[in-house]
């Protein structure tokens, strides 16, 4: 029998999670089963049953230190990383970013308000967005957030709102800086044909028209090119063309005190995958920044980064129980989990890959099993891989799929009428609840049968 060699044998980067396949604290115990911040997934799962998201709390810490420690050790003026929420929003997330001193990026109220809820203070909070409503640029203002201004349909509303309130607003600017980097499409934002942010050729327009305005004053700017991006060449790019706009804005009589470069840095979700680490991401922006400043004079601004993925992703699990078997001589067989593209929409979406394992038999792939993994959805594509090697399996065993902390949670839906999974935060053999799992009875909650129908029947 052929084996390959498992990933769960590599050596762990605890420094830069994002170059590990699993959580730092997975381990395989002396009985051969899994385990993730000291507990048995297969513990976890008679207690909180599957699927089943798990987030190890080591792994976010050393994540989020990482970027603090970085920017410390290699930008010499301030800076402050920002967790972009999307990623993975909960009042946990929020509270556990914020206890490490990070701040967040938000680009809804929905998570406007679990920030605030999970903690974060208001003046670490950033708020995007492309089409904010109303309603949601009165509730960041109301509760004194920045927000960064992405169009003129934002800017006319708050030099409205300032004008009204009679007082000063500071806002940031984003725009698209032309930069083209390799991810998927759907991920990429910062070549010029981007739904988010203003043109850079209409900037210095821009400029003027701030200066015009009684109450505005923009203190920052903002550009974002992509996420899961394993290239350094943008970012040092990025850096350089920001640095860059800030001197333009400059001669419009605007002191940008704030230069945030957005996130991106990629995560190891297969063994092909090969991610700079945090360290190295950050050393790129901070010596590109430095040396730009330095050649045209210019105080360093304030650092920011937004960083989701690379935050949370390797430190989330997803744990799936096998039920059916489907095999179709000469062509694959099909095993199903009681999962799928309703809690990761991420393989239908972007036919994004992942790693996988048995829970009770991590170690082993054996060659001769290569399954294709349904989920249980009503879609033919609800596939979350397409071949995979695993140990002998059967129904009712278990399996982890590793990576799945980020989009996986926060862009998950009740499609087929499937409940949402619990979330569970394990940290030193402690196993603790952060999201209660939804039952089929709670998706009724919005639904209603206006009284004439009521009546009829
Ligand atoms: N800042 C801004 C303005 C963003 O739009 C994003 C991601 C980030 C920061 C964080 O980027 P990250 O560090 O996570 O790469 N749903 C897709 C990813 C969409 C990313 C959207 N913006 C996926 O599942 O791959």
């Amino acid at each position: 029998m052929e084996e390959k060699k498992s990933f769960l044998r590599q050596t762990i980067d605890l420094e830069s999670p994002n170059k590990n396949i699993v959580p730092v604290t997975t381990s395989v115990e002396v009985d051969g089963k899994l385990s993730v911040g000291g507990c048995s997934v297969e513990e976890l799962v008679r207690k909180y049953d599957s699927p089943l998201y798990v987030l190890d709390e080591i792994t976010l810490r050393n994540s989020c230190r990482a970027y603090k420690k970085a920017l410390k050790k290699y930008y010499p003026g301030k800076s402050l990383p920002i967790y972009a929420s999307k990623a993975n929003s909960s009042i946990f997330m929020s509270n556990l970013v914020s206890s490490e001193g990070l701040g967040l990026d938000a680009v809804s109220e929905g998570e406007l308000l679990t920030a605030l809820k999970g903690g974060v203070p208001n003046e670490k909070i950033v708020f995007h967005g492309n089409n904010k409503s109303d309603k949601e640029i009165q509730f960041a203002v109301r509760n004194n957030i920045k927000i960064i201004v992405d169009n003129d349909f934002d800017l006319k509303r708050l030099e409205a709102i300032s004008n009204s309130l009679n007082h000063d607003l500071e806002i940031m600017i984003r725009f698209t800086p032309g930069i083209e980097c390799h991810t998927h499409e759907y991920i990429r934002t910062g070549s010029f044909d981007s739904k988010f942010g203003f043109g850079i050729e209409y900037l210095n327009i821009l400029f003027a028209s701030i200066r015009e305005t009684k109450h505005l004053k923009l203190t920052g700017i903002h550009a974002h090119i992509g996420s899961q991006i394993f290239e350094l060449e943008p970012h040092n790019d990025l850096s350089e063309i920001m640095v860059k706009v800030i001197l333009d804005a400059k001669k419009f009589g605007h002191n940008i005190e704030e230069l945030n470069v957005g996130g991106g840095l990629g995560i190891k979700y297969t063994e092909s995958d090969d991610p700079p680490s945090i360290d190295e991401w950050v050393k790129t922006i901070s010596n590109s920044v430095i040396k730009a400043c330095q050649k045209n004079n210019l105080d360093f601004p304030t650092l920011m980064c937004e960083p989701g993925r690379s935050i949370v992703s390797t430190a989330g699990i997803t744990i799936y129980k096998i039920g059916a078997f489907k095999e179709i001589p000469g062509i694959r067989t099909y095993l199903s989990v009681d999962g799928g593209m309703s809690d990761n929409p991420r393989p239908i979406t972007y036919q994004s890959n992942y790693s996988a394992c048995l829970v009770s038999n991590p170690h082993n792939f054996n060659s001769k099993n290569k399954y294709t993994i349904a989920g249980k959805h009503c879609e033919s594509g609800d596939v979350l891989f397409k071949e995979i090697e695993l140990a002998d399996c059967k129904t009712g065993d278990l399996i982890c799929v590793f990576g799945t902390g980020a989009y996986n949670n926060s862009m998950s839906s009740n499609y087929n009428r499937i409940p949402r999974p619990a979330a569970i935060l394990v940290c030193d053999g402690e196993a603790e609840i952060i999201q209660k799992r939804e039952s089929p009875s709670d998706l009724l909650k919005y639904d209603v049968l206006p009284d004439r129908f009521i009546k009829q029947n």
